[in-house]
C-alpha cells in the first residue's frame, strides 16, 4: 500500500442522519474532494439503525440533489462513505473500534475530524463519550468541530468549555459560526486593512453610528421546536451579529495568524459596556406576507407554545468603550419574517459641520455619507456620496458608488466548504475561541434572561415600531 496523502483523513460525522449532513456537509465534502483531490473517508454515525448501504443511499441522493454528477458520486460513496450505528447509551468504544478498522482498510495514518452535527443538548455527552473512548488523541491529528449554539447562556457555555477542555486542547477545537465562512464577512478585514482611505476614518471622530442588520424574509418554518427555546438573541445576536460586530470594530492584528486575529476580536468583546435593558427591543411576528411567501402567525407554528413570548426579532444598541469607538452606537438588529432578506453593515459617517450647499433652516443637519457593506444577497458595497446636481447653482444630489461581488468574481464559495477546508488545513482563524464565546455570552445572557415586552409586528414589515426609538432622531439606513 502507498503512503497516505498528508491530508488524508477520516471525517466522522456524529449525528449524520440530520438535515445539516444532507444539505451542507456532504455537498461541501464532495466538492472539496472533487476540486482539490483531497483524500477523505467519511464515517457517518448516529443512533439510527442502518448499514453502510443505507447511509450511502442517503449520501448519493443528497449529492445528486446538490447537482453533482451521478457516476462520480456513486463511486465516491461506494468506496469512501461508511456508517456506524451509535449505541443509545453513548458508548463510543464501538465507534473507536470501527474507526481503527476503517483506518486500516483505507491505509489512513490516524488523522481525524469529528464533526458534532447534533442538537446542542447532546454536545456534552458526545464530547465526554469521545474523550472516554480515547478518541481525543491518535497517531495523527485529531480535530473536533462543534456547531452553534455553543451554550444557552454564560454558565452553560462555561460548563461546555470545561467538558471540552477535559479531553481536548483548545488547539483541536473548531467552534463553527458559519457567518465567518462567508466571503463577504471575511472581506470586512480585507476591506478595512488594505484600504487606508477608509481605515483612516474608521473611528469616533468620523463615524456617527454603525448599523448591523441581519433580516430574514422566511419565518421559522420547520425549526419552530428548536427556535421557540432559543429566540432571536440566542440564535443570531450572540453568535452571528456579535461576530460581524467584532470584525467591524477590531484593531489591526499583528499578523494574519489565528491567535493574532482572535485576540483582537476578544478585546472588542471585553470592551463592550453591559447592554442596559432599555437599549433592547424585541418583537414577535404575526401573520403577514413577505417578499417570499404568506407567513402564518408565529404562535401558530407546530412546536411553538400558544402563549409563547419568544422573540423572533431583536434590536439593541451597544457601545465599545475604547479609544477608537467611545460614544459611537453600534445598532444590532435581526428578525425573521421581515420585509426582505438582507445582511448588511451600514457605516454612517458624521455629516459636515455646516450645510454650505443647502438652503436650510438653522437647525439643519447636513447629509451623512453612508458606506453599506452588503454581506448577502447581492454581495458587495455601496458608498453614498453627494455630488453637484448639474445645472443647479448649489444643488446637491446623493448618488451611490456601487461594487457587486458576483459581477466581478462570479460565484462565491459556500461558507461550509470554506470552513471545512480550514478545519482540514488546521487553520482556526475563522472559528470561535473559548474566550470569545464566553465574552459574548457575558454580554447577552442578561438580555436573554430579562423579562422584556415583546411587541408584535406583521410578517413582511421591518419589525416593531419601538426599534426606531433606539436611534433617537435618526432612522435606520434600511427599513426606516
Ligand atoms: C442559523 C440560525 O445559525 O443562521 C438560523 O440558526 C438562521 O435561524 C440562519 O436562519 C441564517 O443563516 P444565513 O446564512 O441564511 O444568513
Amino acid at each position: 500500500m502507498t503512503d497516505p496523502a498528508p491530508d488524508a483523513h477520516l471525517f466522522v460525522i456524529i449525528g449524520a442522519t440530520g438535515d445539516l449532513t444532507r444539505r451542507k456537509l456532504l455537498p461541501a465534502l464532495f466538492h472539496l474532494v472533487e476540486d482539490s483531490r483531497r483524500s477523505i473517508v467519511v464515517l457517518g454515525s448516529a443512533t439510527t439503525d442502518q448499514d453502510d448501504a443505507g447511509f450511502r443511499k442517503t449520501a448519493r441522493s443528497a449529492l445528486e440533489d446538490a447537482g453533482f454528477d451521478e457516476p462520480r458520486v456513486r463511486s465516491w460513496c461506494d468506496e469512501r462513505v461508511h456508517y456506524h450505528r451509535l449505541d443509545r447509551n453513548g458508548d463510543y468504544h464501538s465507534l473507536a473500534d470501527r474507526i481503527a478498522e476503517l483506518e486500516r482498510d483505507h491505509g489512513l495514518s490516524g488523522n481525524r475530524i469529528f464533526y458534532l452535527a447534533l442538537p446542542p443538548r447532546i454536545f456534552p455527552g458526545a464530547i465526554t463519550g469521545l474523550g472516554e473512548a480515547g478518541l481525543a488523541l491518535s497517531s495523527g491529528w485529531t480535530r473536533l468541530v462543534i456547531e452553534k449554539p455553543f451554550g444557552r447562556d454564560l454558565d452553560s457555555a462555561r460548563t461546555l468549555n470545561e467538558a471540552v477542555h477535559r479531553h481536548f486542547d483548545e488547539s483541536q477545537i473548531y467552534r463553527i459560526d458559519h457567518y465567518l465562512g462567508k466571503e463577504t464577512v471575511q472581506n470586512l478585514l480585507v476591506f478595512r486593512f488594505t484600504n487606508p482611505i477608509f481605515e483612516a476614518n474608521w473611528n469616533r471622530d468620523r463615524i456617527d453610528r454603525i448599523e448591523i442588520t441581519v433580516a430574514e424574509s422566511l419565518g421559522v418554518g420547520t425549526r419552530a421546536g428548536y427556535y421557540d427555546q432559543a429566540g432571536a438573541v440566542r440564535d443570531m445576536i450572540q453568535s452571528h451579529l456579535a461576530q460581524v460586530m467584532t470584525l467591524v470594530a477590531m484593531e489591526s492584528p499583528a499578523s494574519l495568524d489565528a491567535d493574532a486575529i482572535r485576540t483582537e476580536k476578544i478585546k472588542v468583546l471585553r470592551s463592550v459596556r453591559s447592554v442596559p435593558l432599555d437599549a433592547v427591543r424585541v418583537g414577535q411576528y404575526t401573520a403577514g406576507r413577505t417578499e417570499a411567501d404568506a407567513i402564518p402567525d408565529y404562535r401558530s407554528h407546530e412546536g411553538v407554545a400558544a402563549d409563547s413570548t419568544t422573540p423572533t426579532y431583536a434590536a439593541l444598541r451597544l457601545y465599545v468603550d475604547n479609544w477608537r469607538w467611545q460614544g459611537v452606537p453600534f445598532l444590532l438588529r435581526t428578525g425573521k419574517a421581515m420585509a426582505e432578506r438582507l445582511t448588511q453593515v451600514a457605516v454612517v459617517f458624521r455629516p459636515p459641520p455646516v450645510c454650505l450647499f443647502h438652503e436650510c433652516p438653522d437647525d439643519c443637519v447636513a447629509h451623512s455619507d453612508v458606506l453599506t457593506l452588503i454581506l448577502q444577497p447581492n454581495e458587495g458595497f455601496r458608498l453614498q456620496i453627494e455630488v453637484k446636481d448639474p445645472g443647479e447653482s448649489a444643488g446637491v444630489r446623493t448618488i451611490p458608488l456601487h461594487f457587486d461581488y458576483t459581477e466581478e468574481f462570479g460565484e462565491i464559495p459556500d461558507a461550509y466548504e470554506t470552513l471545512l477546508r480550514d478545519v482540514m488545513e488546521g487553520d482556526q482563524t475563522l472559528f470561535v475561541h473559548a474566550a470569545e464565546v464566553e465574552e459574548s455570552w457575558r454580554l447577552f445572557t442578561p438580555v436573554v434572561e430579562a423579562d422584556l415586552d415583546v411587541e408584535h409586528y406583521p410578517a413582511g414589515s421591518w419589525g416593531p415600531g419601538g426599534a426606531r426609538e433606539l436611534l433617537g432622531d435618526a432612522e435606520w439606513v434600511t427599513g426606516g
